[in-house]
């Protein structure tokens, strides 16, 4: 059986979702998926320095690029990092509508990337901590925290497992029975999708990977978005 936890088998999900990644994560999400990396952004503590630079991890198509220019109009960079070939070339045709200048991509594996330590003022994540093992979310934890600047400010947010809300049973209905189906009627696909309901309730919620971050000495915020559906990991590395 193979491991879903291989970055090489990540890749080929992902590879092959990525035509279709941005249209099916806002549909199927009824908007939520939008909603939560605007919440991801505004829920970053504000950085120290002027002109930050920063890293926005598994950043798939560059779907949280908008936000954190929005709000951050004196951002001097972002390095985006993203396994997928595919994905990739998909946030390349979007450079160009969002200052490509201002923008790095690199595509490798982020746990095998060697980000230089204290190179960033921020740290960005959407949705992308779910394909991640417990082993994998340590090192990536570690990662974070080497990488941010003293001062340095993060925030990351993935859709979880809304344990205990009365509502679980519908959500979970739509995860794993709704949007197998949309993908096998409409989408014609090796059930791609399909898996990334698989990887969101095995993830559970980001609380484990906040301890972890706490480890490494961050500050960390623990929030639960929409009872749970989502959750998020924010705060700063002591300056
Ligand atoms: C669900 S998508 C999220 C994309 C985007 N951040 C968003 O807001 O929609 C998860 C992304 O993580 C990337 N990814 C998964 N494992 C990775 C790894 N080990 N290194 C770098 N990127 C990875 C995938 O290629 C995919 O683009």
């Amino acid at each position: 059986m193979a491991d879903i936890y291989d970055p090489a088998f990540v890749k080929g999900v992902f590879d092959r979702c990525s035509g279709k990644y941005i249209a099916f994560s806002l549909i199927c999400s009824f908007g939520f998926t939008e909603r939560w990396r605007k919440q991801c952004v505004a829920d970053l503590p504000e950085p120290t320095t002027p002109n930050p630079v920063g890293y926005d991890l598994m950043a798939g198509t560059g779907e949280i690029w908008p936000h954190l220019l929005q709000r951050f109009p004196d951002l001097a960079s972002i390095t985006a990092v993203d396994i997928s070939s595919g994905m990739h070339q998909r946030a390349l045709e979007r450079l160009h509508r969002h200052r490509a200048h201002r923008i790095a991509f690199i595509e490798d594996d982020v746990l095998a990337s060697n980000l230089p330590a204290q190179s960033a003022d921020f740290v960005v994540s959407t949705f992308g901590l779910k394909t991640f093992n417990a082993e994998q979310h340590a090192k990536l934890a570690e990662l974070i925290a080497q990488s941010l600047r003293p001062g340095g400010v993060f925030s990351l947010i993935d859709a979880s497992d809304p344990k205990g809300w009365l509502l679980r049973p519908l959500y979970l209905f739509h995860l794993k029975v709704v949007l197998p189906l949309v993908e096998r009627l409409f989408l014609a696909g090796a059930q791609d999708f399909t898996m990334i309901g698989t990887y969101s309730t095995n993830f559970g919620d980001a609380s484990a990977f906040g301890d972890m971050l706490r480890a490494e000495g961050l500050e960390v915020e623990f929030k639960r978005c929409f009872f749970g559906c989502a959750t998020l990991v924010a705060g700063r590395k002591p300056a």
